[in-house]
């Protein structure tokens, strides 16, 4: 059914009829779309435009469309329709007949599907906000199952200083903690109702927004018109979120597909989270690690879109505003799928102990730690290091670690050196020196751990 074709004689042209269409896409609104009409079906009767009677068959002609929706979902998939707000108005006509015709009185597809969307994307914040509260909890188990486990710490890429495993998975709870509150924004954003601005300029019956408001769950009222049917940042904000969380979850993904091939080796993937070659028997590849990192790619290509398409728009509706959809559901779908897959990979992942105890014990990780044991013995930073820089590079020639150089030689280098060096250099002090807040040592990580759990608790909006 076409919603305006009054004041057409030709036919539509059938390439751009499907080029128009997006009912494909905008289906998924379908019980937001349901969920708005019903409550502007109130407003209506509310402002005397429909009776009771209307009202009532209007309220039971959404509901059968609802209760079919839910009950056969593949139903969707066969209908072909301009978009999802021309579908709902048309079955309710089919069903109802010309009650169903005054529905549309002073609404707008405009303020309708941003409505809709709000309604939908405000459902989808919360369930994102559920999948990183998921994943922090599967991080905070391995990190307290594994709380004496050292790696090394990188730097560019080489080792830097040792750091324990918990602290190390820390690092990504945070990250993810604040996406969690970027999304909390984006949600105070989104919880806006826009019904009852029309197709740009207001509503021309006494329609009650606040009556709408409320029955829709609203916690405020778009205040421009022009703006509320045009408006899109709400989405913007939760792609360009979801495009942090998407960077966040990449970096552990490389993290992880360096740190579980043999040339680190101190994590082992679960066989159920990768996949063999064809060729060589021997593979086993981090595909959902490589996927993670590379879809990606995928949802910042949909922030830098939705930035594109909506530069230079005027105000107010444009046609272009319907690309917003796919690009928003496709970052939600990627983002719920990645979150997904890396919470069963940390769940299942192992870590390989001996590895990690290798790979702290070489490479002169404790290097700071030997001139920090200079600094306290009275000598300048800056000379401590140069010094040590240059015992570094006389064990290097002799290849031997700095713990493997005698007292004897140490004191070559500098009468300040006593056999306490040894204590400094070992691994014990290398970790557990850095007790400042935020450090490494074991007692702050134990501490980081309880503040994470108790932060777990806690959320904003109310999880589902
Ligand atoms: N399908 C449209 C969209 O998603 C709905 C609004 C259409 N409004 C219009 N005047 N053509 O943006």
């Amino acid at each position: 059914m076409k919603t305006w074709g009054g004041r057409f004689t030709e036919q539509i042209d059938a390439v751009f009829e499907r080029f128009n269409n997006s009912f494909g896409i905008d289906q998924r609104l379908i019980l937001e779309d349901i969920e708005g009409s019903a409550a502007y079906a109130n407003a209506l009767a509310k402002a005397g435009i429909l009776s009771q009677e209307e009202l009532k068959q209007i309220g039971k002609g959404l509901a059968e469309i609802k209760k079919r929706v839910e009950k056969e979902p593949e139903w969707l998939a066969r209908q072909s329709e301009e978009d999802v707000h021309s579908f709902v108005e048309a079955r309710l006509v089919e069903s109802i007949g010309d009650a169903g015709f005054k529905l549309h009185t002073g609404r707008s597809r405009n303020d309708q599907v941003a409505v809709d969307t709000r309604l939908y994307l405000k459902r989808a914040i919360i369930h994102a906000q559920v999948q990183l509260k998921s994943l922090n909890r599967e991080l905070l188990n391995l990190a307290k199952s594994h709380q004496d486990v050292v790696i090394p710490g990188y730097t560019h890429l080489r080792k830097a200083q040792p750091i324990l495993f918990a602290h190390y998975l820390l690092a990504y709870f945070e990250m993810f903690q604040r996406d969690h509150d970027r999304l909390e924004d984006c949600f105070r954003r989104t919880d806006v109702m826009p019904l009852g601005s029309g197709a740009l300029a207001g509503n021309g019956f006494p329609i009650d927004r606040e009556l709408l408001r409320i029955e829709l769950g609203f916690s405020q009222l778009t205040r421009n018109s022009l703006d509320a049917v045009s408006d899109r940042d709400y989405q913007v904000d939760f792609v360009s979120a979801a495009s942090l969380v998407m960077v966040h979850l990449s970096r552990l993904a490389e993290d992880l597909i360096l740190y579980s091939a043999p040339e680190f080796g101190f994590v082992e993937l679960s066989d159920a989270v990768t996949s063999g070659s064809s060729i060589m028997p021997q593979k086993k590849n981090p595909d959902s690690l490589e996927l993670i990192r590379g879809k990606s790619a995928r949802v910042i290509g949909n922030l830098t879109s939705f930035l594109s398409l909506l530069k230079g728009l005027p105000l107010a509706y444009n046609k272009d505003l319907q690309e917003d959809k796919e690009l928003l559901f496709d970052t939600l779908d990627t983002l719920t799928d990645c979150l997904l897959v890396a919470q069963v990979v940390i769940r299942t992942m192992k870590i390989d102990r001996s590895a990690a105890s290798r790979a702290v014990q070489g490479d002169f990780m404790n290097a700071t730690d030997l001139a920090d044991y200079l600094v306290r013995k009275g000598l300048a930073f800056r000379r401590a290091h140069e010094l040590v820089g240059k015992i570094v590079l006389h064990c290097e020639s002799r290849s031997i670690q700095l713990q493997e150089l005698s007292l004897t030689e140490y004191q070559k280098f500098s009468s300040l050196f006593g056999d306490d060096v040894f204590i400094a250099l070992s691994l014990e002090n290398s970790v557990g020196a850095r007790s400042v807040a935020g450090g490494t040592a074991p007692a702050r990580v134990a501490e980081a751990l309880e503040q994470a759990e108790r932060s777990l608790g806690k959320g904003g909006v109310p999880l589902g």
